[in-house]
């Protein structure tokens, strides 16, 4: 199923690496922060490389819902509280300042990428107190945030917390645009990291900084964020004949659903859960996308259904990303991912603060996304959900395993692999590995095919 991105766009093909190859930097990844991290550091006049398994954009950049925002759900109340003032200060303006960075350089280079400026709005039906402190939490730390009961929405909500001035674009063709800035090779899948030499099935490129940047790391250790990360799913419907709203909205609530005005047509986004524990309706599974399908008919009767696509977000124990050094054993190794629902304003930040981490410039914002940040009480928490999966998942691995032709074991670490009927594919509930129904390897941080049975 192809997004909206895709459907619009044509990325020009590069070859794979033509052999040994030595650099100053090399990205393994050519995503949007994979892209963007590249750019920057050859502004800086440090000669990078970028290694992609697959084609640019060819991973979560392309199943995005394309909001550029330094509006993250309810944030800025309970990180003030758990990070501090001057932390979540840096968080803010780290986002704020990437959406500027976006229309600058849009502008500069002339891309057309249909960006344009308009307000994000969190609602609720019932917390209008949450609403009111998310308000005031996030306009003490300087954004231009209100409270507000006046809503674009065809049903009634508590409030809406509003950040004024945030931004959408299109992000393939942003990306497309970029990409031919810099170095990169497609078809050059990474296959092992050790010191400076980073091997792929083309060549070996030796580099002083290495980047990972594609979305979930897929070395196990150092860095161990297997233990301390999540994928989860969510689905977007786009559709047609529908009232569109100027700002983008998200809702709070349980079944809170994201809107968001393309063209003529209307994304509606919701159906999250953790990859490999897709317990919808029906027959106790899946039924994701009926459930958007239901939800357009009720609130826009008449409305039809264009396209739809999911998407897959690495999710970190205390909610904000990692980006920075990999792990205290690796000097030279860097990593940008835990983005959450926020791909497109954190590899902007990412960009910003791996260049300066290897270009020897000042960051204070680095320290709030660092990836060796201190453990919180809200970490903890997450860390005994994510253990009791992860233990449920290798437990099951020891039943019997039917009658499929693939043995349904992840083979990242072994968790047994569920179905899923939305996305007709193997999923891990444990670390979001994926695979199609064949077993073939569709998201990582698996790194090979399932084992087939013999015969
Ligand atoms: Fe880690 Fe499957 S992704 S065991």
């Amino acid at each position: 199923m192809e997004s909206i991105w895709m459907e619009e766009t044509e990325i020009r093909k590069r070859e794979p690496l033509p052999g040994d190859m030595e650099a100053e930097a090399v990205v393994i990844g050519a995503g949007l922060a994979g892209i963007l991290t590249a750019y920057y550091l050859k502004q800086a006049g440090i000669r990078t490389v970028v290694l992609e398994a697959d084609r640019i954009g060819s991973g979560q950049t392309k199943n995005t819902t394309a909001k550029i925002t330094s509006q993250h759900s309810l944030v800025y109340g309970q990180m003030i509280q758990t990070f501090g003032r001057r932390m979540a200060e840096h968080y803010a303006g780290a986002n704020e300042a990437a959406i500027k960075e976006y229309e600058r350089l849009i502008r500069e280079k002339g891309i057309d990428c249909d960006f344009a400026r308009c307000p994000a709005y969190l609602y609720s039906r019932t917390e209008e107190t949450l609403l009111r402190q998310e308000a005031e939490a996030a306009k003490s730390l300087g954004i231009e945030a209100s409270f507000e009961t006046d809503c674009e929405l065809p049903f009634s909500v508590a409030g809406v917390t509003k950040f004024a001035h945030q931004a959408k674009f299109h992000p393939l063709r942003f990306l497309a645009k970029m990409a031919e800035e810099v170095e990169v090779y497609e078809q050059t899948k990474v296959l092992k990291v050790e010191g400076r030499r980073v091997e792929t099935g083309r060549g070996c490129v030796t580099a002083e900084h290495i980047v990972f940047a594609a979305h979930f790391p897929f070395i196990n250790i150092p860095g161990y964020y297997f233990a301390r990360m999540y994928q989860e799913r969510s689905y977007v419907v786009a559709l047609e004949g529908t009232e569109r709203p100027e700002g983008m909205y998200l809702g709070i609530d349980r079944d809170g659903l994201s809107f968001r005005t393309q063209g003529n047509l209307l994304l509606l986004g919701g159906g999250s859960h953790r990859t490999g524990v897709n317990k919808g309706k029906g027959a106790g599974k899946g039924g994701r996308y009926e459930m958007l399908h239901d939800k357009a008919r009720e609130l826009y009767p008449g409305c039809r259904e264009a396209l739809r696509w999911s998407a897959q977000d690495c999710m970190t124990l205390d909610g904000l990303p990692y980006i920075g050094r990999f792990s205290r054993r690796n000097p030279g190794w860097y990593v940008a991912t835990g983005f959450g629902k926020w791909g497109m304003t954190t590899a902007m930040v990412s960009a910003g603060i791996l260049t300066a981490l290897i270009s020897g410039r000042e960051c204070p914002e680095a320290d709030i996304f660092s990836p060796q940040r201190h453990f919180t009480a809200q970490a903890a928490k997450e860390l005994a959900v994510h253990g009791a999966h992860t233990v449920k998942g290798l437990a099951k691995h020891l039943l019997p395993a039917g009658s499929e032709e693939i043995i349904p074991n992840c083979p990242h670490m072994g968790c047994r692999l569920e179905w899923n009927p939305d996305e007709e594919s193997y999923d891990c509930p444990c670390h979001g590995s994926r695979f199609d129904r064949e077993g073939h390897l569709l998201e990582g941080p698996a790194q090979t095919d399932c084992r087939r049975r013999d015969g």
